[in-house]
């Protein structure tokens, strides 16, 4: 048949997940396994704990996802795979069972960039949707904001110069002592405090830029902190929480709708953990209503990591004709 059959893999942190996805946008199973839990007790994701239940996981995943599919191995086109960023030994598990398959079902390899991964998640529940457009990939190690000018076909307008937007919720929710991962604990507590009590600090930088930083506001936030338990006042962790978020929130949306003004575009979309957020969702849609821009992002489920995103841009780099040989190696820094 002309049908188009990608098996994709995806462990480049703490998520072990498998997918099949037909034609690119046709998401015919999403397994996603996550470490969450057994990560939680340490404050965040432990690398070798990762990679070790990676290797624990990543068969099972795999089979689960097809079986699902109700696709055979046979009938898979390709097997599409993330090589990074990420954890270097998380990327390492995935890698080798996509090589490992790849080799003995004789089927082409596709690697794909992470981030361009979590980019591809806006193709899969809207299939009108297409480039180009600018994206906000805001997740726990990436804060990027793309121009999408084509499939596979990227300009980075700005990026984080410090911490990531998650990055910045996982450490101000430890500070609070809401445990990880902070952002849906922060999205929740905030929907109860005022984000208006706290003035904390807008990292908009140099006029024009499109780059990002957030430790002057973490700064900010742990200073706040500290002195309300040295005068003994009461911690309002609800306020804090609002008020953080909409430092965030507010510089997340004001630059991405000027990024999306000065290169032209009138299309907006998110990706990446933090996309998940519904205040930054709300928000953002209210900003584009404003200015005519069309809003796009991905379900919840398909902002954080799986598999099924990284199956949507394999999909799209193996018809333009790209395949990679069984040497390819995990990129813990690869660049988009
Ligand atoms: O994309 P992702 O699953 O993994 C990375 O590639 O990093 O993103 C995980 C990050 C974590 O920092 C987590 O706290 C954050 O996304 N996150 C959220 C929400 N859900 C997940 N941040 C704010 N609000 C949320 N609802
Ligand atoms: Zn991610």
């Amino acid at each position: 048949s002309e049908d188009i059959y990608i098996l994709a893999v995806e462990t480049s942190c703490d998520e072990t997940a498998a997918s099949v996805v037909r034609n690119g946008r046709d998401v015919l199973s999403n397994v996603i396994s996550s470490q969450i839990d057994l990560h939680k007790q340490y404050g965040g994701v432990v690398p070798e704990i990762a990679s070790r239940k990676h290797v624990e996981k990543i068969n099972p995943v795999i089979h689960e996802a097809l079986e699902q599919s109700k696709i055979s191995l046979q009938d898979i086109d390709a097997i599409g795979v993330t090589y990074g960023p990420g954890l270097v030994g998380a990327l390492l598990v995935g890698l080798s069972a996509a090589k490992a398959l790849a080799f003995a079902v004789k089927k082409p390899l596709v690697g794909v960039h992470h981030i361009e991964g979590h980019i591809s998640a806006n193709y899969i529940e809207n299939k009108e949707f297409t480039p180009p457009f600018v994206c906000l990939i805001v997740s726990g190690g990436h804060t990027h904001l793309v121009h999408v000018k084509d499939y596979g076909e990227y300009e980075i307008l700005g990026k984080t110069r410090d911490d990531a937007a998650g990055e910045a919720y996982d450490k101000i929710a430890r500070a609070i002592g809401l445990g990880y991962p902070g952002g849906p604990k922060i999205d929740r507590l905030a929907k109860e405090g005022n984000p208006n009590a706290i003035d904390f600090p807008r990292a908009y930088l140099e006029d024009g830029s499109f780059d990002f930083s957030f430790s002057g506001l973490k700064s900010a936030v742990l200073n706040h902190l500290n002195r309300c338990k040295m005068m003994g006042e009461e911690i309002n962790d609800r306020d804090i929480a609002a008020s953080f978020q909409q430092s965030v929130i507010d510089v997340l949306v004001s630059k991405t709708v000027a990024a999306a003004k000065e290169t032209g575009v009138d299309k907006i979309a998110m990706a990446g953990g933090v996309s998940a957020n519904t205040a930054l969702r709300k928000a953002m849609q209210e900003a584009c209503g404003q200015e005519n821009i069309f809003f796009q992002c991905p379900s919840p489920i398909l902002c954080t990591d799986n598999a099924a995103m990284i199956g949507c841009a394999a999909y799209y780099e193996y018809i333009k004709g790209v395949r990679h040989g069984l040497d390819l190696n995990a990129v813990p820094s690869l660049k988009l």
